[in-house]
């Protein structure tokens, strides 16, 4: 889809639908209320007759009203007026594009004169956000079914502010779609070795990418790594992406580490067949870090930042690691494996392990589809946030806010480190079913050596079917890049 930021009146005749915006109370936007003396009142003749209140999200759709050389006005709830923030303004266009997305329209002009520049931005934003699809796999599509919109416009006042502003949420986007399409492939063609291939080819962007493959992994020690990966046919890897963008390339980078678990069969501990499909997002973590640094990179952002992913499959075979197996961790630390389906915990010791001991970060924030028991307590609206330091854990909750990707955090009392204690080795990696998203945190702790640090159990926030809302349809939801993006940008560049 092709965005473009035109004034009001430019190239009037090549408008085929509008979207324009009405809050509640009937209070129209400065450009809806031209648009309706342009077309007669029909605008507001439809609010009245059409139990339209304006409340956001919710829309109307006029079919050329006379008057106006148009073929369609879509009516938008933008919530209370006095309320319309840049999150609004997402939320605006994205219903205006999802309820046209297969309208046969083709260009939608979303109509925010008389507003700010940013309202502007942040609506091209959304829209592009609302317009992901992953189709990779459709060979045939019903005509109805197909998406008619290519170009979107957004008419405002200044058209050249409104683009500088929305450069920086396009390299944002792009890492979101980035991430969307990890999640969404199936996992016979993302398998560690080619995740990896496509993370490589973020260099273009101006990162460095290492791989290490489990060679190299073995010699530095990431026994609880590559025992994971052991039943399975496709080669373990550690991707480490750097960006160097502060002016000192040598400060201390902040880090994000990444669970990418390619598919997650349980192993011998195997899962149920209902739902195992879903496993293949069990690399959401990964797939957020490496959305993150395609946007930190795309954006230019003025930070020194270091991304890690662990990507593993977890399978059952003869080589497969048994329940009752120790190994070695990286750190040293000895780890019993009760149950080979705690594979997260287990990928994630040793590439937090590597993280901290390479490149000294100032912090390390972890992302991973960790546990059932995460979608048990907070459901699906809510990521679980661990940590060990409260001013790391309150700039983490505000970036969520500001974002609309909450989180809620959780606690970790040190008594329920007892849980995870073995009897043969210093650890095991399961505690019991009682508060199992928090034995799990607990566990990870044990390798972070005593660095700040947050864990984001994000296993309910991943996926979503039905979709959140629309910005973020059914499927990949990119959970993360937004939220991360918004913490390095209010935090940690300059
Ligand atoms: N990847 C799963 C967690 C998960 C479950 C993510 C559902 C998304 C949706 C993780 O590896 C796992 O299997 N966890 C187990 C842990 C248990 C064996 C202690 C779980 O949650 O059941
Ligand atoms: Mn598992
Ligand atoms: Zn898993």
């Amino acid at each position: 889809m092709k965005i473009d930021f035109v004034a009001l009146d430019a190239e009037a005749d090549a408008v085929r639908a509008v979207a324009v915006l009405a809050f509640t109370e009937g209070a129209l936007s400065p450009a809806a209320e031209t648009l309706d003396a342009a077309a007669n009142g029909s605008i507001k003749r439809a609010i009245v007759q059409g139990r339209f209140t304006g409340k956001a999200g919710q829309t109307l759709d006029l079919i050329a009203p006379a008057g106006v050389a148009l073929a369609r006005i879509l009516v938008v709830g933008g919530g209370e007026a006095d309320k319309f923030t840049p999150e609004a303004a997402e939320a605006f266009a994205a219903s205006a594009f999802q309820a046209l997305k297969t309208s046969g329209v083709e260009t939608l002009d979303i109509m925010l004169t008389g507003l700010p520049a940013e309202a502007g931005a942040h609506a091209a934003f959304g829209a592009r956000l609302a317009s992901y699809r992953f189709d990779a796999y459709r060979t045939t599509e019903a005509e109805d079914k197909k998406p008619s919109i290519t170009r979107l416009r957004v008419l405002c006042d200044d058209p050249k502010a409104a683009k500088k502003a929305y450069q920086p949420m396009d390299a944002v986007a792009d890492g979101v779609f980035f991430t969307r399409d990890l999640v969404s492939e199936p996992a016979n063609v993302l398998y560690p070795e080619e995740f990896a291939r496509r993370v490589k080819k973020l260099e273009k962007l101006g990162l460095e990418v290492e791989i290490l493959d489990e060679k190299e992994m073995k010699k530095l020690g990431m026994g609880s790594l590559l025992g994971v990966g052991q039943g399975s046919r496709r080669e373990s890897q550690l991707a480490v992406i750097q960006w160097k963008g502060a002016k000192d390339a040598d400060a201390p980078p902040i880090a994000f580490v990444g669970k990418g678990v390619c598919f997650d069969s349980g192993g011998i501990s195997i899962k149920g067949a209902e739902g195992m499909e879903d496993m293949k997002w069990d690399m959401g973590g990964a797939g957020a870090v490496a959305g993150l640094m395609c946007a930190l990179a795309t954006r230019k952002a003025k930070a020194n930042v270091v991304g890690i992913l662990g990507l593993v499959e977890n399978m059952p075979d003869g080589a497969a690691q048994r329940p009752g197996d120790i190994v070695t961790s990286m750190s040293g630390q000895t780890i019993e494996v009760i149950n080979t389906d705690a594979e997260g915990r287990l990928v994630l010791a040793d590439a937090l392990w590597y993280c901290q001991d390479r490149f000294k970060p100032q912090f390390m924030v972890d992302l991973a589809t960790l546990t059932g028991a995460i979608i048990t307590s907070l459901g699906h609206d809510l990521a679980g946030l661990f940590s060990n330091n409260d001013d790391l854990s309150e700039k983490i909750l505000a970036a969520g806010k500001a974002v609309s990707e909450p989180l809620w955090r959780m606690p970790m009392p040190a008594a329920y480190e007892k849980q995870i204690e073995s009897l043969a080795a210093d650890l095991k990696n399961i505690g019991g079913r009682a508060g199992g998203s928090i034995t799990a945190a607990l566990f990870i702790q044990k390798f972070v050596n005593g660095l700040p640090w947050a864990h984001l159990d994000i296993a309910g926030t991943v996926w979503r079917n039905p979709g959140v809302n629309a910005i973020a349809p059914s499927g990949a939801t990119g959970y993360g890049v937004r939220l991360l993006d918004r913490l390095v940008k209010d935090n940690y560049e300059g």
